[in-house]
């Protein structure tokens, strides 16, 4: 990290993040234990500003109904709302059309829909699949599971004891029947930013298309899948400010149209007759059943809103944040930090001393001070540093620096218990 470090409680140039807080009720009317809130678990599911709650309550109040399906007022406004919500996130992930963005639950939903679309379509027996140690196990299980049944193989890009995918060895891992790439742009367990520029075009020199893992990098930092180049990519909107239960997977448009669709059903159909089936145009061939019509309205809310601050104002904020609490936790005695690549998004994993991640976690929220503790979905890199879990905080926008300051008094607080 080559953020400064700053002094306690000075506020970031880029943001001003008290007035931002104000958007956020949660975070007001929460207290852990009596204890201001510290809300440290944004790796998980970051908080909703008052502007996205107010889109879901104007939908629910005002346009609520079934999408594609009604010639009447509610579901043209539905249908509407729903296709600007799309477009939206379009303009967030700068695609060069709305027909390369498809809504899902999540981005767990958003693999699985390219492991079985591109997976059935394109990879056979003897063939292979990269993915990175740092994955998350829905960029590993997905694939494992499609391996197993085309009898195909997953091939592993080891890491180094900073948690850094190591490039020279990512290179080597191509050969002839490499045919497909899924790796994650940030670390949800260390914060590892990888650097995704390069893994495309080394994808690309190889012919081999990709797929990019952005469940904890767009909340963080602009993304832009035109100049990135990337054939796929996925995130989520309960990480971005939104609701839960939904999610995008961006494709260009070229595999998009060449892809199988996933799940069959209502919508995703031109036509049906009991000898067969025709399919819609994309994106609405990879979107079958009712969608969550109100999660998608308002997540293209939140993606509204976090462009307006700007990406660029936020990863200035979270990096100067990441590098004041790096320091502060480091110093406390026995402390271990797991993660220490250069680039890093604003992920704290480490570990207290002997104290157990679980035990440190209970005892941070007597405090008020919310963290993630155990092996973050992300097993084989718990394995990599042989460690149960860590204890994980992950910072948002609105995070301040005496809410650093209380999760290192309360670790000290947790230090003198078990001394
Ligand atoms: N994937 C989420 C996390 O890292 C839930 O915590």
């Amino acid at each position: 990290m080559n953020a400064p470090v700053l002094s306690p409680g000075k506020p970031t140039a880029s943001l001003d993040v008290e007035r931002l807080r104000a958007d956020f009720p949660i975070l007001a009317n929460v207290h852990p234990h009596g204890k201001p809130l510290a809300y440290l678990d944004n790796g998980a599911s970051s908080q909703m500003p008052q502007r996205v709650i107010d889109r879901l309550v104007r939908y629910q109040t005002h346009e609520h109904a079934n999408i594609h399906r009604g010639v009447h007022t509610l579901s043209e406004r539905a249908t509407a709302a729903y296709e600007e919500a799309r477009h939206r996130v379009q303009g967030f992930l700068n695609a060069l059309s709305d027909r390369e963005i498809v809504f899902t639950s999540n981005v767990t939903d958003a693999i699985n829909l390219v492991a079985h679309g591109f997976g059935r379509a394109f990879i056979g027996e003897g063939d292979e699949i990269i993915i990175t140690h740092l994955e998350h196990h829905a960029n590993i299980v997905p694939w494992q599971m499609l391996c197993e049944e085309k009898g195909a193989k997953l091939r592993v890009v080891p890491i180094d004891d900073t948690g850094t995918v190591l490039m020279d060895e990512y290179e080597k891992l191509f050969t002839p029947r490499t045919k497909f790439v899924s790796v994650t742009h940030v670390s949800n367990a260390l914060g590892t930013v990888n650097p995704v520029d390069e893994m495309v075009r080394i994808s690309h020199a190889h012919g081999v298309p990709i797929m990019i893992d952005g469940a904890q990098a767009v909340q963080h930092m602009p993304v832009d899948v035109q100049a990135l180049d990337c054939d796929f990519y996925a995130f989520t909107g309960h990480k971005l400010y939104g609701p839960t239960g939904i999610g995008v997977l961006y494709g260009k448009a070229e595999w998009l149209e060449r892809m199988k669709p996933f799940r069959g059903g209502g919508d995703m159909i031109l036509s049906v007759t009991f000898e067969k089936t025709t399919y819609n145009v994309i994106p609405f061939k990879f979107e079958a059943g009712t969608p969550p019509i109100a999660q998608a309205i308002a997540l293209g809310e939140a993606a509204e809103y976090v462009r307006g601050i700007g990406l660029e104002a936020i990863a200035a904020h979270e990096q100067a944040l990441l590098a004041y609490a790096t320091e502060r936790v480091a110093a406390l005695p026995g402390v271990r930090i797991y993660g220490t690549a250069r680039h890093k998004a604003a992920v704290l994993s480490f570990y207290l001393g002997e104290v157990h991640p679980h035990d440190v976690g209970t005892l941070l929220n007597e405090d008020g001070v919310a963290v993630r503790t155990g092996h973050h979905c992300a097993q084989p890199v718990m394995q990599r540093f042989r460690i149960p879990g860590t204890v994980r905080a992950s910072f948002a926008f609105y995070n301040t620096f005496e809410e650093a300051d209380a999760l290192v008094d309360s670790l000290r607080r947790i230090q003198k218990l078990f001394a």
